[in-house]
């Protein structure tokens, strides 16, 4: 009988650098694809959950702002599957949650608290302060002001063409949502959107849920 091939013994992997390179990217590979690919076909991650909306007009030119300002890097949007986490900020974030998020807005610092669940945790006013100056409700806070928020008007012009671009990314915004929105943008300042987009968050998991919508329906443009 001939002898087995050396090839793919253990020694040619040790003492050949070069082998042991490519195989490990071989197999890392396969690994990640086999993580990796099922979840775009799954329906947990790939179906909005219960309650998840494409978020109106007015929170998603917040949205924006939210990411113009860097805000992610101090704030996460992802809550951990961990009871200390769940007990402060609510029940855990789930992947389908977040399927109408381009991009997503996870984050992975916190220097601030998480905001996935702060919709409906303060009133409109309570941010119009927080945002104006942190220090006047939460004097330790090391947040940065934003004064010039409420001085800048939303950006109306291009959030159609925003809202389309999300829809050909699978956002089911409807041709009425579409034309509705520069209406609901008008006369709203950048602080109003942002106010919007952060009254948003994380509502449909919240049981104060339809109360919060209306508080800051009724109290924006005050
Ligand atoms: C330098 C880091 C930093 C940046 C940038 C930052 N924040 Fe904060 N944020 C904090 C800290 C720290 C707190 C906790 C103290 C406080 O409430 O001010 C906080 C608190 C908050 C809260 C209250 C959350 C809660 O549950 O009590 C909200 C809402 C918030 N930030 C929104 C924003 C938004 C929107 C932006 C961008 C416009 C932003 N933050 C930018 C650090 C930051």
């Amino acid at each position: 009988m001939s002898k087995p091939s050396k090839f793919f013994s253990h020694e040619t992997f040790e003492r050949n650098i070069g082998w042991l390179i490519i195989a490990t990217i071989v197999v890392v590979s396969i690994a990640g694809l086999v993580q990796i690919v099922p979840l775009f076909f799954q329906h947990s991650t790939t179906q909005p959950s219960p309650g998840v909306v494409p978020f109106p007009a007015l929170s998603l030119a917040g949205r924006d702002i939210y990411q113009r300002e860097g805000c992610v890097g101090c704030h996460s949007q992802q809550i951990r599957t961990l009871r200390s986490e769940t007990e402060r900020y609510g029940p855990y974030s789930l992947a389908g949650e977040s399927v109408y998020d381009h991009p997503f807005l996870w984050g992975s610092k916190r220097t601030g608290p998480d905001l996935a669940r702060v919709g409906g945790r303060y009133s409109d006013e309570w941010h119009r302060i927080h945002f104006r100056n942190p220090r006047d409700v939460v004097p330790e806070s090391n947040m940065p002001a934003y004064p010039y928020l409420q001085h800048a008007a939303a950006n109306a012009g291009s959030i159609q063409a925003h809202m389309k671009a999300l829809r050909r990314l699978g956002v089911p915004y409807t041709d009425e949502a579409i034309a509705n929105a520069p209406r609901e943008l008008e006369g709203k300042t950048e602080e109003d959107a942002l106010i919007a987009y952060m009254q948003s968050l994380g509502i449909h998991r919240r049981s104060t849920s339809s109360a919060a919508i209306t508080s800051s329906a009724t109290s924006i443009g005050n």
